[in-house]
């Protein structure tokens, strides 16, 4: 059966220090607690080897928020797969819309990364959605399909099976506007379909698909009960210990 998660993506916040704090504050909230999801937090690649130092690693999981598209050589400033993989993290966030929109990330380069990521023994957290003008013009499902079709459905379906898909939509990210538990019950459905209609029922079933976007103790709750929401990417809650281990126990 599929996990439920809750992952948090630091994004570009938090200092070395800082963020071994918030570390060990995360990981001091859930020792001795049993909770009812994986808990992973996703960190700069700067912080990945300390904060990997003072984690514990069967109780919290740790990841990095990209990869390079190439395993290795004249690429100043990137950092590939191998090299996260050598600070102990198991997961890598890759396809994040601030990454596409930013940085001109495109299916094509996902493919790389994500393949380069699998060969790794890396997880891929691999994030789609749609931008507000599709969600009003009604074309984000098809927009979703798509970006499911271009990046990962080269897959195996051994190597699919290997995914954590996050379902962020983007006029959701970081506005305090979340969708609905319904809207996001609709996309996860079909998102779930879609994945079924290529790989069958049971690979589908067991696919992970959180919902990222504004997620807060106060709505985590009804977004985790619809039936095909299995956790959350979560941002700036994920940045203060208490308000993520608020989302963590709404499991
Ligand atoms: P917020 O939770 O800050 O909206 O960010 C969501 C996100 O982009 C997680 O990857």
């Amino acid at each position: 059966m599929r996990k439920n998660i809750v992952a948090g993506n630091w994004k570009m916040n938090t200092t070395v220090p800082e963020g071994v704090k918030l570390a060990k504050d995360v990981n001091k909230a859930l020792e001795g607690k049993e909770v009812n999801c994986d808990v992973i937090i996703c960190v700069p690649f700067t912080h990945l080897v300390p904060v990997n130092d003072v984690i514990d690693a069967d109780k919290l999981g740790l990841g990095a928020e990209n990869c390079a598209d190439h395993r290795s050589g004249a690429y100043t400033g990137e950092v590939s797969a191998p090299m996260v993989a050598s600070t102990g993290a198991k997961y890598v966030i890759l396809g994040h819309s601030e990454r596409r929109q930013y940085y001109g990330e495109t299916s094509e380069t996902l493919k790389e990364k994500v393949a380069l990521a699998l060969e790794n023994g890396l997880t891929p957290i691999f994030c789609i959605g749609e931008v507000l003008e599709q969600r009003e013009d009604g074309s984000y499902l098809d927009v979703v399909k798509k970006q499911i079709e271009d990046a990962l459905f080269n897959l195996s379906a051994e190597d699919f099976s290997k995914l954590i898909l996050a379902y962020e939509p983007v006029w959701a990210i970081g506005t305090g506007k979340t969708a609905t538990d319904d809207q996001a019950q609709e996309m996860h459905a079909f998102i779930r379909k879609t994945i079924e209609d290529k790989y069958g029922k049971e690979v589908a079933e067991n696919t992970s698909i959180l919902y990222g976007g504004s997620c807060k103790p106060s709505n985590a709750k009804a977004l985790f009960a619809k039936p095909d929401v299995d956790g959350g990417l979560i941002g700036g809650a994920s940045l203060d210990a208490e308000s993520f281990m608020g989302i963590v126990t709404a499991f």
